[in-house]
């Protein structure tokens, strides 16, 4: 046996007991007489006492210890006369009667503490040894204890956990594929899933009307905080459902979650349709965690001499509650906010609500105070609110407007990541026009269904049809989306029509599930959730990256593994592939 307890276990109940530990050495102290070391593992640091009068060789043999060598300690426990509150092992030290090295270590590049001073890029390139900090250990575990609870509520609706293949066909969900060559097929390639789409509706032809998994997927896609190229999902579908029973199911799911990892109490999920998404809030994710709800200026400004407005297509306010006393130098720095390339806005104005009922705006020029408080007034404002407004093209606007309301809600604290607001986004629109290729896309995937009664509009103003698709939205993170599934043959066969694929095309991709179809195809509908957006929501971060055990960079790269690497010519040739020279 080579530990009778771990590093976390030892309480004050356990005093007078002879115990073995293993673990890693944290720290050691030399007090002449006393020699102090901290053995570690992941539940726990508990002291170890070496004392020179007792035992000066064993005294000796701690001093020569390292920092992360790996030691086995024998001794009896003793309650501490210094206690430490901060750790669980805090009331107890072990008095060592036998040290044994079972491994040394090399001195690792950081401190494996708390709060370390290794930056990123040397803690992504020792990974293993960041895995042992224990804040990573924390997510890490939260992820795992995430998982399991997700299985017991699947399992305790009668879903089944079903394992779909990796090396598959490229799969219609609108990134790059991940593509593998066959060496034995030569000139082909599998492409790694960027989800199980297409299984999950072929299991549910099949027959297994309660489906999930909690799956690797695959996007080659430009990375950020929230995307990492391979990432996970708790994928769903269920058959015999409508879009209704899909949304309860999941909200059930997600509250579940909040209550067993959080123990909080997620009052039931809010809705809100896409196009006010889009009106009050200028995008398909809005963050409820505070207000600044867009208001339309339109009829208020306009007709007054001042052109800009004049000749906008929108003009759009929010109101940010007592935030009149901002600074010349605060308002001009939001001015520069909005004009950075990144938001793209030419100027932005403001109205202050002063406490006496006057107004104080970068356009007085142009506006009366009767004039103002009518814009106050649509505002909602009152004295000491702030009023911060942009104009443009709509659809511009609003998106200027969605990143200047998310920099006031920053700026002004107000998204507290202890506070959680969930959103269901509902009835998307089915396509997207897509500026580049001058044709429509699906906006979520081409099985997504429209709903019935845009059906007959789906020749004659396809852009306006609204599909059965949602999105869960928490703090203003996508975390889940998915869909009613298309079972009818004639209406896939005019969806295909409107992305502009001809049969063979459509045969040639998606041939399999088709034909699949004409074999007693249920009404049919899922979600997927992004597993580790999930976990980074409940860990109050905003990366994913922290809550995966191997992640990548922001290049794709594994920088431990060092990958992706070339491969040597021989491989090449075996998989009939030739790389072109880099040029120099
Ligand atoms: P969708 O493409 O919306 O839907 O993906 C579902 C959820 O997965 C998460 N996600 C990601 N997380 C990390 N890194 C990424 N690169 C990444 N891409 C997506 C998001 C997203 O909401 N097959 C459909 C689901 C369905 O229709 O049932 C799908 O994959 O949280």
């Amino acid at each position: 046996m080579y530990r009778s307890h771990t590093n976390g276990e030892l309480r004050i109940e356990h005093i007078n007991q002879q115990v073995t530990l293993c673990g890693w050495v944290q720290k050691s102290r030399d007090l002449g007489g006393l020699t102090f070391v901290d053995t570690r593992d992941r539940y726990g640091i508990t002291q170890v006492v070496f004392n020179m009068d007792d035992n000066a060789d064993l005294c000796k043999q701690a001093r020569s210890l390292g920092r992360e060598f790996v030691i086995q300690v024998e001794g009896k426990v003793a309650e501490r006369s210094n206690k430490n509150k901060n750790i669980l092992t805090g009331e107890i030290e072990i008095i060592a009667e036998k040290l044994t090295v079972l491994n040394a270590s090399k001195t690792p590049p950081f401190t494996i503490e708390d709060e370390t001073d290794g930056g990123e890029e040397l803690r992504m390139k020792y990974r293993y040894l960041d895995l042992r900090r224990n804040p990573v250990q924390k997510n890490i575990r939260l992820r795992h204890q995430i998982g399991l609870a997700t299985r017991n509520y699947m399992n305790s609706l009668n879903f089944l956990e079903i394992e779909t293949p990796y090396l598959i066909k490229s799969t219609p969900e609108g990134a790059r594929d991940f593509v593998v060559p066959s060496r034995m097929n030569e000139g082909q390639f599998y492409a790694l899933p960027q989800s199980p789409q297409t299984f999950k509706q072929l299991l549910m032809v099949s027959g297994y009307d309660r489906y999930f998994q909690i799956v690797k997927c695959f996007r080659d896609e430009d990375l950020r905080a929230d995307r990492q190229p391979e990432f996970t999902q708790i994928d769903c579908e269920m058959a015999f459902v409508d879009q209704e029973d899909i949304l309860n199911t999941f909200e059930g799911l997600i509250r579940n979650l909040f209550k067993e990892i959080k123990g909080i109490d997620l009052p039931k999920v809010d809705r809100m349709t896409f196009d006010d998404a889009m009106k009050y809030y200028g995008c398909d994710k809005p963050d409820l965690r505070f207000g600044m709800k867009f208001n339309d200026l339109n009829e208020v400004t306009k007709n007054k001499g001042f052109k800009i407005f004049d000749e906008a297509e929108a003009v759009i306010g929010i109101c940010a509650e007592g935030a009149a006393q901002f600074t010349r130098k605060q308002l001009d720095a939001l001015t520069d906010f909005v004009k950075k390339p990144q938001v793209g806005a030419k100027g932005l104005v403001y109205v202050k609500c002063n406490e006496d009922g006057s107004f104080k705006s970068s356009v007085d020029k142009f506006y009366s105070q009767e004039d103002l408080a009518e814009w106050a007034k649509t505002c909602n404002a009152k004295a000491g609110d702030l009023l911060l407004v942009l104009s443009g093209n709509l659809d511009a606007t609003r998106k200027q407007m969605n990143e200047l309301r998310l920099h006031m809600g920053n700026l002004l604290e107000l998204r507290d990541p202890n506070v959680f607001k969930a959103l269901w986004v509902v009835d998307f629109p089915l396509l997207e026009w897509d500026e580049e290729t001058n044709r429509f896309h699906a906006m979520h995937h081409p099985f997504t269904s429209p709903k019935a009664e845009y059906f007959d509009k789906l020749e004659t103003a396809p852009g306006e049809v609204k599909a059965n698709a949602y999105d869960m939205v928490i703090n203003g993170v996508e975390i889940g989306g998915g869909s009613i599934r298309i079972h009818d043959k004639q209406i896939q066969k005019r969806m295909f029509d409107l992305l502009g694929f001809t049969e063979e095309e459509a045969n040639e991709q998606f041939g399999f599930l088709m034909n699949a179809f004409e074999y007693g195809a249920p009404p049919h509908g899922g979600i997927a959730f992004g597993f580790d957006r999930i976990c980074s929501i409940f860990g109050g971060s905003e990366s994913i990256r922290d809550f995966i055990a191997f992640p990548k960079n922001n290049s794709g790269r594994d920088v431990m593994i060092d990958a992706p690497a070339k491969i040597d010519q021989e491989q090449l040739d075996e998989l009939f592939l030739s790389v072109k020279e880099p040029i120099v």
